[in-house]
């Protein structure tokens, strides 16, 4: 029998294996530890399995990430060369836009300043500039990154997007590469990291970055935002670029470490909006349906959608 295991960590396997029992009939579903006989799995619907583990079935045909995020699969040496597939549903999607959507306007709106005002009892407007007067740049033109980019240009934010390869995106000013991160840098007055977090990405978002930002915006200070990956972000960074005004003011979904340490600085930090990475939850109903499409896609000889580039780690 062919079947699909399931292997999660850090999530309860219930309402996944209840949501993949619309396999039934294309094949049947495992979840570790129990896999049964390994000759038996073709497939696996995976979170931070333990390394080694994919590389003990033998019939393997497809590895299916339970994120859009594939930093933690590509990790593991021992990695089967079969194809990953990304989790990619307009179910994701429409929550990161929620969540970028959010942050973008707190931060365009001032709400840490409001808020901490309406903590001392104080009526007093601030300077407000409209969106069309504000500029924001988003590191990653990928799904998520390029739908980001619409829903802020639909908000009237000026937008601008940055990726590895050149791309074109209605309203958007796109720039491309290592050359051209600094001009996009130089007009970018709210930054949102939607960048897998690969060799090359690690550590981006650092001091020297975070100079490059624009220093002639309609805000008081630059701001960032990460829900890419913790690994993107220097956290030392991070604090002393909001100590030193290089930025005004940060949010964080994602952490180096998570959950993020009770002792990290960030937790209490006025000017930091932290969340437990949950940009964009992943459904189980959504992504059983996403994995199901492609399973049984590839049962006809389709070829499957939104495969890593292994050799890009994304
Ligand atoms: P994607 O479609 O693979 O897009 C990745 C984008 O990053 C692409 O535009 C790519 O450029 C760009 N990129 C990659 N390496 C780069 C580099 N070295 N320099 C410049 N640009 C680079 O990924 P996605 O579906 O949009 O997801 C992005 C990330 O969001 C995921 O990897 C995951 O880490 C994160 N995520 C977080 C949450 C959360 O809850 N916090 C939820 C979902 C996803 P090209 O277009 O040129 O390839
Ligand atoms: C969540 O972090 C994801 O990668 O989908």
């Amino acid at each position: 029998v062919a079947a699909l295991l399931l292997a999660i960590s850090g999530y309860r396997p219930e309402p996944w294996a209840g949501a993949l029992s619309i396999l039934r009939g294309a094949c049947d579903v495992r979840v570790w530890p129990d896999a049964g006989d390994p000759a038996d799995i073709r497939y696996a619907l995976a979170w931070k399995p333990p390394h080694g583990l994919l590389a003990g079935f033998p019939k393997l045909e497809a590895i299916f990430s339970l994120g859009a995020g594939v930093d933690a699969l590509m990790r593991d040496p021992t990695l089967p060369a079969v194809p990953v597939v990304r989790y990619v549903d307009p179910d994701l999607t429409g929550r990161m836009r929620e969540y970028v959507a959010l942050h973008v306007l707190a931060h365009h709106r001032r709400m840490l300043d409001y808020a901490a005002q309406q903590h001392s009892r104080l009526w007093r407007e601030l300077p407000q500039p409209a969106a069309r007067e504000v500029r924001v740049g988003v590191m990653g033109l990928g799904v998520l990154g390029q739908d980001a980019c619409v829903a802020l240009a639909m908000l009237g934010f000026q937008v601008a997007g940055w990726s590895r390869t050149p791309k074109k995106v209605a309203g958007v000013a796109c720039f491309a590469g290592a050359e051209q991160l600094a001009p996009f840098l130089a007009r970018t007055d709210i930054l949102v990291c939607l960048l897998p977090l690969t060799p090359e990405t690690e550590g981006i978002l650092n001091m020297r970055l975070f100079r490059l930002l624009a220093r002639d915006g309609a805000l008081p200070a630059p701001v960032v935002i990460n829900a890419g990956r913790g690994g993107l972000q220097n956290e030392a960074d991070i604090l002393a670029a909001l100590k030193g005004g290089v930025i005004g003011a940060a949010s964080l979904d994602v952490f180096a470490e998570e959950p993020l340490p009770d002792t990290s600085p960030l937790w209490g930090h006025p000017r930091v909006i932290l969340t437990p990475h949950n940009a964009a939850w992943s459904s189980p109903e959504a992504c059983a349906r996403a994995v199901v499409r492609q399973i049984k896609a590839h049962q006809n000889g389709a070829p499957l959608a939104h495969v890593v580039d292994r050799s890009l780690s994304y």
